[in-house]
């Protein structure tokens, strides 16, 4: 007799007391009936738990494909390719000009030091690494910055801190997705119904992070199509409209996707539009001192909101400027104009991560804390900053002048200098950026954009024939 192997054959078969019943009923005839017999009839219990396992519907049927991830999609299929010219400058990650991953010297020798020192795997607190969060904020937003000192009071005769007047509460996170999603959990527990305005357009995980934390956003104008800049009265008067209160989300330096970043002097009309309006300014700083190569240079628009005495809330990612992407190591900082407020917002992040994933990992905490606690790591990183920072700003010089070698109907290209950081914003649209992939082999976001980083000087000529290709032959 034939039988497929639905849940309703299952119950029949259940109801036979004996392998050999259910033998003689299963017959030979077809390959579910096979299946069947191999599930049932080979199983050494019968009871009814061990027979479900053979279900071969899952109950899982409901769940539907999701897509690939738009960034991290890419490099999985640039894996796929085996062209010999293929180039991946779709995920922001340095490689040397061989096209190789970068681990800095730095990083090995602190690595090293910990190895020396025998240091253990226990358990971090919640909120981390303590030299960790020390030098994270202070790297942020300078030494002396009077939010992150802390002040001693007086408590008998003998000298003793017994309260920090920190107005930061800092806590290690996730690196910068981790850190931006723990924020995202605090605005959607603590300010219920406020929303947060992100430009158009931002990195590919801002939304997700924020539909996943049910936080409600929407966008405000940044990227000017027609002169491939900032469009800085969009950007003002959406901030201006939107609902007082509201989290604005801006990026501290080298804007992703765009790499166009406010002046000096647009930064200061946006502290003032955002203190008119009681808004809180929530920065994503993923790449201090790699966009220009300096620390304070890059630090510098935190600084200007922090010193005008606002609240704020900063998350810093370790992947670019140290190249520690895969230890996951970053922290939120919430400016608070109180101590009293900023340990109590503290202790509620660490209520909140706790939940989520317990403690933190402590490699990369370990890392940063010894490269930036010790003088002589510290400088060699600086250096090792720049010359990453300086081999982008050369590809980037040698992409734009090929590109003018290349082109013949007079386009101007040279947006792609006025860009900083590890990206460039190409303008190219998705069927263009598609004939990048599919003819070129040049792996890149659909969104247009370029990590620069990817690209080595020997391979710019190419990444332009494709760039002039795309744009001129594909609508
Ligand atoms: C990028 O934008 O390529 C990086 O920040 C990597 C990532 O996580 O998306």
């Amino acid at each position: 007799m034939a039988m497929s192997a639905t849940p309703a054959t299952l119950n029949v078969l259940l109801s036979f007391p004996s392998p050999n019943q259910r033998r003689l009923h299963l017959g030979t005839s077809n390959q579910s009936s096979s299946f069947l017999r191999t599930h049932l009839v080979n199983t050494k219990s019968f009871s009814r738990t061990t027979m479900t396992v053979a279900v071969n519907a899952s109950r899982f049927e409901n769940i539907t494909m999701a897509p690939p991830d738009p960034i991290l999609g890419v490099s999985e299929a640039f894996k796929a390719d085996t062209h010999e010219m293929k180039l991946n400058l779709g995920v922001g990650a340095y490689r040397t000009e061989d096209l190789q991953p970068y681990v800095l010297n730095v990083v090995k020798k602190a690595e090293n030091l910990m190895l020396e020192r025998g240091d253990n795997k226990e358990y971090l607190p919640i909120e981390g690494l303590a030299a960790f969060n020390k030098v994270t904020a202070e790297l942020l937003f300078g030494t002396d910055n009077q939010i992150i000192l802390q002040k001693k009071k007086r408590k008998s005769v003998i000298d003793v801190c017994v309260f920090c007047s920190l107005k930061v509460a800092t806590i290690q996170g996730l690196s910068g997705t981790g850190s931006l999603r723990l924020a995202a959990a605090l605005i959607e527990r603590y300010f219920p119904g406020a929303k947060v305005l992100i430009s158009s357009p931002t990195w590919g995980n801002h939304k997700n992070i924020f539909n996943d934390a049910r936080v409600q956003w929407s966008e405000y104008r940044y990227y000017d199509p027609n002169t491939v800049g900032l469009d800085f009265n969009g950007m003002i008067a959406d901030i201006k409209a939107a609902p007082d209160g509201s989290f604005i989300l801006l990026h501290g330096c080298a804007h992703n996707p765009t790499g166009i970043d406010p002046t000096p002097e647009q930064w200061e009309i946006i502290a003032d539009v955002i203190q008119e309006k009681n808004h809180i300014p929530f920065f994503d700083v993923a790449y201090q001192g790699f966009a220009s190569g300096s620390l304070d240079t890059d630090a510098s628009s935190v600084r200007l909101f922090a010193a005008r005495g606002m609240e704020l809330l900063v998350a810093q990612s370790y992947s670019k400027n140290l190249g520690l992407y895969a230890e996951r190591i970053g922290a939120i900082n919430v400016v608070c104009s109180t101590a009293d407020a900023a340990t109590r917002v503290k202790s509620q992040l660490k209520r909140l991560a706790r939940p989520m994933y317990s403690n933190p990992p402590v490699h990369g905490a370990r890392i940063v804390a010894n490269v930036v606690g010790n003088p002589e790591l510290f400088s060699e990183w600086k250096d090792e900053m720049e010359m990453m920072a300086g081999r982008i700003k050369s590809v980037r010089q040698k992409l734009y002048s090929s590109l003018c070698t290349k082109e013949k109907t007079g386009k101007d290209w040279s947006f792609i200098l006025k860009q900083i950081g590890m990206f460039s914003f190409t303008g190219l649209n998705k069927a263009q950026s598609d004939n990048m992939t599919n003819k070129w082999h040049v792996y890149m976001t659909k969104d247009g954009r370029i990590s620069l980083a990817g690209l080595s000087s020997a391979k710019c000529e190419y990444l332009a024939d494709a760039i002039i290709d795309s744009y001129h032959n594909v609508s």
